[in-house]
């Protein structure tokens, strides 16, 4: 017992983590690494090739911490679907306690893909215990681009929250919220590995469920009255009437919490009405 006590001291000052960085092309995985690396910006869009590779030292309270980071390509044609590619892809998954989920805030189709990277991602880890050992960082990037954006804060906000994630808002041209993410990013890691590998309690409890938090998006992509309710167009009033009933439960202001709760109840509420205005 003795012997361990002078390494678990010298473990106490440094240690050595490993992050990636997922989310499509183009979205600026890359240059928000290199906004915090190297404080520069590059305009010109240089694709990543399969994996980039870099370490960084950072400073976390009394720890040095030694980051490896793995940048990963964005297009599909490195990343899935390629046979040849899936023992590369397995390694660059194993063993990291980071994650960076960034998209661009002015393309929507690259917010929607957040789910299928988390999902590749949990079906190369094998179980979701170890999805639990793992800090995530949702990049709302771009946000420069005030003009162009179309998903917002709120939107991104709540599909982080609501599974336990981080949200920043950044920009890798202007440097917006850079420095704040990276140094949220590496003081939870910190605070994971010093709660014995497991991602502290308080994170994940954020006062709503992740039913609520995907009802709220299915509510605000939904494209008709109908799909709102989540019911077949020509559904019948009791359909419609059951139907509410399980949504105002679930969103109710009252009861539920997430941000945009009280928008997509109302919606909900006026999708009703209107439903049952034309049904006999
Ligand atoms: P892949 O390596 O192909 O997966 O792309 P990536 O996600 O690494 O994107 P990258 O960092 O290479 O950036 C793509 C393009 O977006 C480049 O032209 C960048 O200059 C630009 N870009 C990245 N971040 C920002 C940002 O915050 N604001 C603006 N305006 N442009 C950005
Ligand atoms: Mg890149």
């Amino acid at each position: 017992m003795e012997t361990n006590a002078p390494k678990r001291r010298d473990n106490k000052k440094s240690l050595r983590v490993k992050v990636i960085s997922l989310g499509n092309a183009e979205v600026g995985k890359s240059c928000i690494i290199k906004r915090y690396c190297e404080k520069r910006f590059v305009p010109k869009y240089l694709a990543t090739i399969g994996i980039d590779y870099g370490v960084t030292k950072v400073q976390v309270r009394d720890r040095e911490i030694k980051v490896n980071i793995f940048d990963m390509a964005g297009h599909p044609f490195f990343s899935r679907g390629q046979s040849e590619k899936v023992h590369v892809r397995n390694e660059f998954y194993k063993d990291s306690q980071g994650v960076l989920l960034v998209y661009d805030v002015g393309l929507r189709e690259s917010f929607d893909a957040l789910d299928s990277w988390l999902g590749e991602m949990k079906q190369e880890m094998g179980s979701q215990a170890n999805m639990d050992s793992i800090v995530f960082v949702v990049c709302a990037n771009k946000v420069d681009l005030t003009k162009r954006r179309v998903v917002d804060e709120g939107e991104g906000r709540l599909w982080a929250e609501s599974r336990g994630f981080h949200y920043f808002e950044t920009s890798a041209q202007s440097g917006e919220g850079i420095n704040e993410m990276f140094q949220a990013f590496f003081s939870s890691i910190t605070d994971m590995c010093e709660n014995g590998g497991k991602r502290p309690v308080s994170e994940v409890s954020v006062g709503f469920t992740k039913e609520q938090a995907d009802t709220i998006r299915r509510i605000r992509n939904s494209k008709d009255s109908w799909d709102m309710l989540g019911v077949k167009p020509g559904a019948t009033r009791e359909e419609v009437n059951k139907a509410y009933r399980k949504l105002a439960v679930l969103l109710h202001p009252d009861k539920c919490v997430a941000p945009g709760s009280e928008d997509a109840f109302k919606a909900v509420v006026n999708a009703r009405t209107s439903l049952l205005k034309n049904i006999k």
